[in-house]
């Protein structure tokens, strides 16, 4: 048995925060920022919308585009680095009851930005092994929740935002996921933290006095690290399942910054038309980054039935995984 990327959907907010409203709130330009990160504008959830709301939504339009019921779905797996709760109950049990599903082994993994990649590959597992059949992978994140916004280094760089996809079985060897990689070296845990709350830093009047609950970032050492990691991975990738970078139609990188994502392209002498970037209008959305860009190529009717997509992310842990994958649903054409 082998699995099937089925389907994909996302949802995006409506309200847009951009570089000039930025301006008004912290020490920063739209032209830094512009050339720093290449991000024009992100999104931002409404207070009352949280991270299982738009994942919900994601996940109905990946469920109804793999032309299943909701009942067909037997795990689901959300990666999330702002659940709903910290941390129980898991955002995929809430998810699960808000789409109407009953009775479904569902449970979230932390692995920040790289979180959907290693929810595919645990997808691709359970189905492999024959235990699941159809299962669905969330990245959902309302990271403006972690975010100080008084805090420039930080607060200009993340965004909002869902996606999903359904991954299913198949005996079909030509539509099969190819490889997927996940790896982590925790020596690295400080360079991306949120400090509280947990239990090295539970509530208390200290972590609210010092914001130990806001997301802390060693930029610069983030960014070497990112570069370096992603070319390796890429590279490795594709070396063992003997295929050229020239045949990747979509290359899918994680949207941390548009110097990064160049940077790993131009290691792979991969063209503009290979590579996908949205960044500019969603900024970095942690999990969700890979899945909208998916959906974004997709609904635009970039990505067709068989063509070959590259993954590749990296995030808080630190964290870093790739995969090599045929997309195996039907054209856009809603
Ligand atoms: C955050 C990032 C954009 C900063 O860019 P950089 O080129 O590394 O900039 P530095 O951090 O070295 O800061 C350079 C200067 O800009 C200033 N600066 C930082 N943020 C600023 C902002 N929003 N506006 C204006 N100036 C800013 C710094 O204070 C510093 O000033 P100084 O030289 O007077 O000390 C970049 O490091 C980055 O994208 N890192 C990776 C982050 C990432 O991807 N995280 C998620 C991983 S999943």
């Amino acid at each position: 048995m082998y699995a099937k990327f089925h389907s994909i959907g996302a949802f995006v907010p409506s309200k847009i925060l951009s570089n000039e409203d930025l301006e008004k709130m912290v020490d920063t330009s739209d032209e830094w920022i512009l050339k720093r990160t290449g991000i024009k504008e992100r999104r931002i959830a409404d207070d009352d919308e949280v991270t299982s709301d738009m994942a919900t939504k994601a996940s109905n339009i990946a469920i109804k585009r793999a032309g299943l019921n909701k009942e067909d779905i037997d795990l689901i797996v959300c990666a999330t680095v702002t659940p709903d709760y910290f941390n129980m109950p898991s955002t995929a049990c809430v998810v699960a009851d808000k789409i109407g599903i009953k009775n479904v082994q569902a449970f979230d993994i932390s692995a920040a930005c790289s979180g959907f990649v290693y929810a595919l590959s645990v997808a691709k597992a359970f189905i492999e092994s024959g235990m699941k059949k159809h299962v669905l992978i969330i990245g959902a994140e309302k990271f403006s929740s972690i975010v100080d916004y008084t805090d420039r280094a930080t607060c200009i760089l993340f965004g909002d935002g869902a996606g999903a996809a359904v991954i299913s079985a198949t005996d079909n060897k030509d539509e099969a996921i190819i490889d997927v990689h996940a790896s982590a070296d925790g020596s690295y845990a400080d360079f991306l933290v949120t400090p509280a709350p947990g239990s090295v830093h539970p509530v208390s009047q200290k972590v609210i006095d010092e914001g130990l609950n806001f997301v802390q970032m060693k930029g610069n050492e983030t960014f070497k690290l990112a570069v370096k990691t992603l070319t390796k991975d890429v590279k490795d990738i594709l070396a063992e399942n003997n295929i050229e970078s020239k045949d990747i139609p979509h290359f899918v990188p994680h949207q941390a910054n548009y110097r990064i994502i160049k940077a790993v392209g131009d290691a792979l002498k991969m063209t503009e038309e290979q590579v996908v970037v949205t960044v500019g209008k969603y900024g970095n959305t942690s999990a969700a980054s890979i899945p909208m860009a998916i959906n974004d190529i997709y609904e635009s009717g970039r990505l067709k039935r068989g063509e070959l997509m590259l993954l590749d992310t990296f995030g808080g842990g630190l964290t870093w995984a790739s995969a090599l994958l045929p997309f195996a649903g039907d054209s856009f054409k809603e």
